[in-house]
């Protein structure tokens, strides 16, 4: 039996622009996590995956072309020079919620992958994974920038662009976010598709917002990498008022967003697709409590305390 997993993800920010070739930056959250356990079937029985969360068993030799999690088994073991259905049963288990901007679906995908090498006797680089995976973001959200599944795969922050080859970067100073549910789902890959029809009407606008974006996202790396995260703050809240712009933020959203500024946190913003989802709130140590308890009396189903800080990839 071997297993492996991968950790959730927030966006930090950048998103929706990053789409356009503009960078981004997001993080791993290694408090909620996925996993995928390999163990060997009884001869003749093939591969089956068991999603428990998603209540769903698998048989690759008979999935679909569009079944994500298939898709990226089958892309793994042409990989490994396998056969195409080996007698294995993989076992996906996570703590990371689902329809959140928390790339769920692609670290499912990255710990499955992680697992079938390992099964093979060998270890994947971070790039593999992420190409890999990157097959699976393609069936769930249409045309990804590839941004979810880098940072699942790297597992460390990365400054990301589209068509480039990621930056993995390191904070000089450890810095902690609330990250809260918005109790509505996050609508990925109808953002996205939203935002490309509108900017088709007015793409100067739209350019002209994607580099305001550009240009925080350079300021946010430059804030992390000189260890002033408190710079951040104002960074998040500026970025939120772009995607209010863009479209992609909700009043639920815009509610909590402004309860955790109330309750202190420095800045705020939703994280990910938006459409609902997840808001991310910059806290230290003294108003990391009150953010978390203030959100969650207005109605945040789900509130997670992450500290982002230099850190290897950990071992299963
Ligand atoms: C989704 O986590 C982030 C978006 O920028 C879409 C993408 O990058 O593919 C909204």
């Amino acid at each position: 039996m071997v297993s492996a997993h991968a950790p959730g993800k927030v966006i930090l920010v950048g998103e929706h622009a990053v789409v356009y070739g503009r960078p981004a930056i997001a993080v791993p959250v290694w408090e909620t996590v996925a996993r995928a356990r390999v163990t060997p079937n009884a001869a003749g029985r093939g591969c089956v995956i068991h999603a428990r969360d998603l209540g769903r068993t698998i048989a690759l030799a008979e999935a679909g072309g569009d079944e994500p999690l298939a898709a990226v088994a089958r892309a793994t073991l042409a990989h490994l020079g396998l056969p195409t259905a080996p007698d294995w049963q993989i076992d996906l288990t996570s703590t990371i919620p689902m329809a959140s901007g928390m790339g769920s679906g692609a670290a499912v995908c990255a710990a499955l992958v992680r697992a079938l090498f390992a099964q093979a006797g060998e270890v994947p680089d971070p790039a593999t994974v992420s190409d890999l995976v990157y097959r699976a973001e393609q069936i769930y959200h249409g045309t990804p920038s590839g941004i979810d599944n880098t940072v699942v795969a790297y597992g460390q922050p990365v400054w990301f662009v589209r068509g480039s080859p990621p930056v993995v970067f390191t904070p000089a100073r450890p810095f902690t976010l609330v990250i809260a549910d918005s109790g509505e789902p996050g609508l990925t890959k109808q953002t996205v598709a939203a935002v490309r029809a509108r900017r088709q009407e007015n793409p100067p606008r739209y350019e002209t917002w994607f580099d305001e974006i550009a240009a925080l996202v350079q300021a946010a790396r430059a804030a992390i990498e000189q260890g002033v995260p408190a710079q951040l703050g104002p960074l998040f809240d500026h970025n939120h008022a772009l995607l209010q712009q863009l479209g992609v933020s909700t009043a639920r959203l815009d509610r909590l967003i402004a309860v955790a500024r109330r309750a202190g946190a420095a800045g705020a913003k939703l994280s990910g697709g938006g459409g609902g989802g997840n808001l991310i709130a910059l806290v230290d140590g003294v108003s990391a409590p009150a953010v978390r308890a203030a959100l969650l009396a207005a109605g945040a189903p789900r509130v997670i305390v992450t500290t982002v800080a230099a850190q290897p990839f950990p071992v299963a």
